[in-house]
């Protein structure tokens, strides 16, 4: 036995002496709520394999999709709590939190397209979004795209009147509450990862999403009908835990910060087709019926869902939206 143990000894010493401490890989986990085949699951999987290889498994990237750690709000907790170090949660999902100026993305029709978005994305407001996060120990990387959204129901959602008396699922944002409000819906706060049996037992009646998202979580299967309103944008802010960032050599955060520009860039490149695409499979399945609005139906839904400014642009703060439209014109 003796003889044995002390094998065990010379063994475990063995391996301490010839395994440097500093050998084992970094780490990140990196935590979502979609499915690998979204724009976000795409933009995952691209950084991951460019930072494997460029440190040459150095830093390993473990991707856990489809809420499988956490869901929506507690993986912001655990982001915090140093249990995941990198997440891209929607940017309506920041304000519980406090930053509340994050909401403007969820104002309705303030941006007509990719483009105008990226304006603010890239410009000062963009920035200056990303660095508060500092305060609550959380380091902003980048934005993602996903796209615009559009409305789906078991009926169709065409005129304001539709809308009235229908309970929609929305994600934790104050401007979508207000924004469903205006129409008469009865907005309910889910989680990502319950949406669709929300939708297929009917808590909810429908919601707002983009089509990426309603292709991938086959929440086409359980909604007859698809407006195609594209009245609000929806995308992500990536993060990281800023103590796990700050400890990092600035070798390896340059090569993390390069592998975050390029997978940026290829996500805000593919994001657009990857949501025209959605659709175009929703539309080829046969289950979900795609409504356009005529020009009176789309002006009065605008007309409504924009009453809600005045009041939400106090909420956000009138600077802020005034530096965004300065951007945007
Ligand atoms: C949602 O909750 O609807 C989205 O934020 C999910 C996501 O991450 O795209």
């Amino acid at each position: 036995f003796f003889k044995h143990t002390l094998y065990s000894i010379v063994l475990i010493l063995g391996s301490i002496c010839i395994t440097p401490a500093n050998s084992s890989p970094i780490v990140i986990k990196f935590s979502h709520v979609v499915t690998p085949d979204t724009p976000k699951g795409k933009g995952a999987e691209y950084f991951k394999k460019l930072v494997e290889e460029r440190t040459k498994g150095n830093v390993k990237v473990q991707i856990y999709p489809n809420s499988q750690l956490y869901k929506d709000k507690e993986e912001l907790e655990a982001l915090q709590l140093g249990a995941v170090e990198m997440l891209a949660p929607s940017l309506s999902k920041f304000s519980p939190m406090g930053f509340t100026a994050f909401e403007l993305f969820d104002l309705p029709y303030l941006f007509s397209n990719y483009n105008d978005l990226h304006k603010v994305t890239n410009g000062k407001i963009g920035q200056q979004l990303l660095t508060s996060l500092s305060t609550k120990g959380i380091k902003g990387l980048g934005y993602w795209d996903n796209g615009f959204k559009v409305m789906s129901a078991n009926k169709p959602l065409v005129a304001l009147k539709d809308f009235r008396g229908k309970k929609m699922r929305i994600q934790s944002s104050r401007i979508l509450d207000a924004q469903m409000r205006t129409l008469g819906v009865s907005p309910q706060v889910m989680a990502f990862s319950e949406v669709y049996q929300g939708l297929q037992t009917g808590v909810v009646d429908g919601t707002e999403q983009t089509p990426s998202q309603i292709y991938t979580q086959k929440f086409f299967e359980v909604q007859k009908f698809i407006t195609l309103t594209n009245h609000g944008y929806l995308g992500y802010a990536v993060v990281v835990n800023k103590k796990f960032w700050d400890g990092l050599t600035p070798q390896i955060r340059s090569v993390l910060e390069a592998a975050m520009k390029e997978s940026t860039d290829y996500v805000n490149k593919i994001a657009e087709q990857d949501n025209q695409e959605s659709l175009a499979k929703i539309k080829a399945s046969g289950r979900t019926q795609l409504l356009a609005l005529t020009p009176e139906n789309q002006s009065s839904l605008k007309a409504a869902l924009t009453s809600i400014y005045p009041e939400q642009e106090k909420r956000i703060g009138k600077d802020v939206l005034d530096a965004v439209r300065k951007e945007l014109a």
